[in-house]
């Protein structure tokens, strides 16, 4: 895999970040803090950001077409409650920029087979059926790299699970460059910064919160009400000890560590300041804490999402005009490759 590229390597494209999410099932604490928050972050240093909600990746394993309709709203929804302005950033469905398509095309010719049969998302998600799973879900990172190089993105935020894909698509690039010999593609930097990249479930210290858990309790959903994110940090699994007093006291504890993760995340302090305030605490005094500052977060983020999806035209036409702003950008970048890979263009 590749090694870190020298600053210079990319240092004639012009700062631009890419991420998507995948609109399948509702977006969690994890999400909201390994992406989203980061996102509008980013976005409010005045970087050029694109986000995308990446329709084509969720259809690798089967979607319900009312539910992928409803949860490509809901996704868009959650970045704009979360301070994205698609003004300032560009928001879209990627499928109706075909480029992205395109692109990931051209890129399955320049990936190999090894490279994709190494990913441990592929190796998880299709598990021991593999011969019964979606051709796409073993193309999905050429996809992925596809979404970031066709905009000749610099910077990808994202959780700690998306690093490997990263790593694919950082090879992809290199790989590309030096069989055309040209310098075409940046060598993407991944973003993987903050006490939260990897939020772990409420029931599990060693599984990542996810959408894909069967047990609710495990995830704050971001449409969970005051009431249920109570409940869900007051059942949150965790040892008998009180918190300690320093974070090496945290070693061998994950539950604990994760409750400390996700307050010093969303009070945007450090695990250690969290520590200071409350080592020495029992859970039965952490938790209401945690929980009041993650209903105060979250709750206003919760409605704005309601709020905008009573107007489902409104988000629609956001994402339309997005769209047409990333082909903008998309389009010249895909042209070129096809210059680049001998494709006669009339
Ligand atoms: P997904 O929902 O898998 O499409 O992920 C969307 C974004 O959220 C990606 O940047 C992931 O890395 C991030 N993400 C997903 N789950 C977690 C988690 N448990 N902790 C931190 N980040 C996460
Ligand atoms: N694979 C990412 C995930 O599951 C989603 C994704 C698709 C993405 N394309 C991307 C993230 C491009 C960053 C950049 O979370």
């Amino acid at each position: 895999m590749a090694e870190t590229a020298p600053d210079d390597v990319n240092s004639a494209f012009t700062p631009r970040v890419f991420s998507g999410i995948q609109p399948s099932g509702h977006l969690h604490l994890g999400n909201y803090l390994g992406a989203l928050k980061r996102f509008a972050e980013t976005q409010n240093r005045g970087v050029q950001s694109i986000y995308c909600m990446v329709d084509l990746h969720a259809i690798t394993v089967w979607q319900e077409p009312a539910d992928l309709r409803h949860a490509t709203r809901e996704l868009a929804a959650g970045f704009i409650a979360s301070g994205l302005d698609p003004a300032r950033s560009i928001l879209f469905n990627q499928s109706q920029v075909p480029e992205h398509a395109q692109l990931a095309w051209l890129f399955n010719c320049v990936a190999r087979m090894g490279w994709m049969g190494r990913m441990t998302q592929w190796k998880d998600k299709a598990g021991k059926n593999a011969e019964n799973a979606s051709l796409g879900l073993f193309a999905y990172p050429a996809l992925m790299a596809a979404d970031i190089l066709v905009y000749h993105a610099t910077h990808v935020p994202v959780g700690e699970d998306q690093k490997q894909h990263l790593e694919l698509t950082r090879d992809i690039a290199a790989k590309f460059n030096h069989d055309y010999g040209v310098d075409f593609f940046p060598i993407t930097e991944p973003v993987i910064e903050g006490a939260a990249t990897r939020v772990m479930s409420l029931r599990d210290g060693s599984k990542k919160m996810s959408k894909s858990d069967p047990s609710d309790m495990s995830r704050i959903n971001m449409t969970d009400d005051a009431e249920t994110i109570a409940k869900k940090i007051r059942k949150a699994k965790t040892d008998p000890e009180p918190l300690p007093m320093d974070l090496d006291g945290l070693e061998g504890r994950p539950e604990a560590r994760n409750l400390v993760n996700i307050y010093a995340a969303l009070a945007d302090c450090t695990p250690e300041d969290v520590i200071r305030d409350h080592g020495g605490q029992q859970f039965g005094t952490f938790k209401p804490s945690l929980a009041d500052l993650a209903v105060a977060k979250l709750a206003p983020i919760s409605s704005e999402m309601q709020q905008l999806m009573q107007d489902p035209a409104e988000i629609d036409r956001i994402l339309g005009s997005g769209a047409e702003r990333a082909r903008e950008i998309a389009a010249p970048i895909l042209e070129r490759t096809f210059e680049i890979m001998g494709m006669v263009r009339g």
